[in-house]
């Protein structure tokens, strides 16, 4: 969005904007602001979840609550955009995908200027699976790195037009009318990158998984258990998607894999409260504290 903004400002706009699931709309608010241009943004009523709502709101957007999913906000964004309304930066926008390839410069980096074996994400419009792949391609035709990653991207079993294509191995999708998901940065039936992802997937050799809300939940619980890793819910599609297609046999447990898990815990409190116990009510005292630890 850094990217995306600064060409804004190149360009002399004084508006932009974007549909969104949340998350897009929370990093555009915030430097929207630091660039002084007023920002519209369209969100799917009821889908968004709580922390990146507040984000936006309190980064000053003009707010809209689109009665209808993330497709058609994206829509109704895009058409103001053609009409000259505001400069749009979803991740439709060229500059927005050269900013995200990034990530996967930065995984080439961080294991010591070498690709891993695979690189898994979840896909939501699939920006960023098109753009890390974008990044990866770059490095390997400058001759940084000797190998590529296999691409495997990981959709909700209730919004995957890009793992029925791949099922079926052509290269366009089937929207999907009414994606639904717990995850909602991820509930998208009609992924304006779609063609570059699959793109991106045939010519890694890579994969595509749906996974279900019950194992994105655990997923998520699991990775903030064992590793004190808070995701929201679309960023543990990932690793639920690592351990289906390890189950599968489809990924062999040698493979040198990194996850992307793309958004923090606090994105979406409700879902992370919903799926724990209530806190135990209890007096200050030392008597009552002790006899309930040693119940449990
Ligand atoms: C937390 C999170 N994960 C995954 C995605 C999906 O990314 P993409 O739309 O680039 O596929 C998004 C998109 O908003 C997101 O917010």
């Amino acid at each position: 969005m850094s990217v995306g903004i600064t060409k804004a400002r190149e360009l002399g706009v004084s508006t932009v904007g974007c549909a969104s699931t949340g998350n897009t709309s929370a990093s555009l608010a915030a430097y929207a602001a630091r660039a002084g241009l007023r920002c519209i943004v369209l969100l799917p009523a009821g889908k968004v979840a709580l922390g990146k709502l507040s984000q936006a709101m309190f980064h000053g957007a003009d707010v809209f609550s689109v009665r209808g999913n993330f497709d058609e906000a994206l829509e109704a964004v895009t058409a103001l955009a053609l009409d000259g309304e505001l400069y749009l930066l979803n991740s439709v926008n060229p500059f927005r995908l050269e900013g995200q390839k990034s990530i996967g410069y930065e995984i080439v980096d961080d294991l010591g200027w070498k690709s891993p074996d695979r690189i898994i994400l979840p896909v939501g419009n699939a920006g960023n699976i098109s753009a890390i792949w974008k990044g990866i391609k770059e490095f390997y035709d400058a001759g940084f790195i000797k190998e590529v990653p296999r691409m495997t991207g990981i959709q909700a079993e209730g919004a995957a037009p890009i793992v029925r294509a791949v099922e079926k191995g052509v290269d366009y999708i089937e929207p999907v009318e009414n994606p639904e998901t717990i995850a909602t940065a991820i509930r998208i039936g009609a992924p304006v990158s779609a063609k570059k992802a699959l793109r991106a997937i045939y010519e890694s050799e890579g994969l595509a998984e749906t996974v279900t809300d019950d194992q994105i939940l655990s997923a998520q619980k699991l990775l903030a258990r064992r590793e004190g890793i808070g995701v929201e819910p679309a960023s543990a599609a990932s690793i639920a998607g690592l351990i289906k297609l390890l189950d599968a046999g489809e990924i062999d447990k040698s493979e040198h894999v990194v996850c992307v898990v793309t958004g923090h815990l606090l994105k979406d409190p409700n879902t992370a409260i919903n799926a724990c116990k209530e806190p135990i009510e209890v007096d200050a005292d030392i008597n009552a504290l002790s006899k309930i630890l040693k119940q449990d």
